[in-house]
């Protein structure tokens, strides 16, 4: 259903009163503008690609829909969100380097991707850049590129999994995404823990999920962390 929106948001638009709405956090904009694909309206958790830099809380909603806009802007004004003057200033600067950032998040998270693929440790990853994943060829048409966003399932279950998490010293444990620094989690147990059980397997979110945020570092040093912390977390 996802995809047939992305690709052909007049499915939805034949229903009177329905919206698309595009969480593009992971794609950024440099990769995807889903407005110019159809959609009615795209939110961004700005603390993490566009600010990049992993010091601001900040979120924005865009649309080209006049009326939405205004609805938009009527709640901002009522309810009083809007960031403060210093975030908005910490996000001008970052943003000015998002084109850069995004490129080496691309080569370092498909190298890493690959590299956790030929991996026997491993026993899939997710990465709409590699040619395996299922929807490769729709990402290509509608993005420019791949962001630093994998999930991959390492051989075994949570003791492997949780072995993994306390072995890389580059990759740091914790639940954000999209800053220059690579970051990994289990969303079993950090940000799907609310999700039920049930729904966890019916999303493929397993005990032996793991999720990286491949960051800018230098890639060597990328790719040695993760070999060490596999061949620490499973034994062969
Ligand atoms: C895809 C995505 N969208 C939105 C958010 C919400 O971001 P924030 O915590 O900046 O409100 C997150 C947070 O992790 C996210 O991963």
């Amino acid at each position: 259903m996802l995809k047939q929106l992305l690709y052909r948001p007049k499915v939805a638009h034949q229903q009177q009163g329905v919206h698309v709405i595009v969480d593009n956090t992971f794609a950024s904009p440099y990769f995807q503008r889903p407005l110019d694909l159809g959609a009615d309206m795209v939110l961004h958790s700005i603390s993490k690609y566009i600010n990049g830099h992993t010091d601001v809380i900040m979120g924005a909603v865009m649309t080209s829909n006049e009326a939405l806009a205004e609805q938009i802007g009527f709640l901002q004004n009522s309810i009083g969100t809007v960031p403060s003057p210093f975030d908005c200033y910490m996000v001008n600067r970052g943003v000015k380097t998002l084109h850069l950032r995004m490129r080496e998040h691309q080569k370092n998270a498909l190298a890493v991707a690959k590299a956790l693929e030929k991996n026997p440790r491993v026993t899939k990853v997710l990465h709409p850049g590699l040619e395996s994943h299922p929807q490769h060829e729709l990402a290509k048409s509608q993005m420019k590129g791949f962001s630093g966003m994998i999930t991959f399932y390492i051989k075994g279950g949570v003791k492997e999994a949780t072995k993994f998490l306390q072995s890389v010293k580059i990759f740091c444990l914790a639940e954000s995404l999209g800053g220059y620094e690579s970051l990994c989690e289990h969303p079993a147990i950090m940000t799907h823990a609310s999700v039920p059980a049930e729904h966890r397997e019916a999303l493929g979110i397993s005990d032996s999920l793991i999720r990286l945020s491949v960051g800018i570092e230098d890639l060597d040093d990328l790719l040695n962390d993760i070999e060490q912390a596999l061949a620490a977390a499973v034994q062969m």
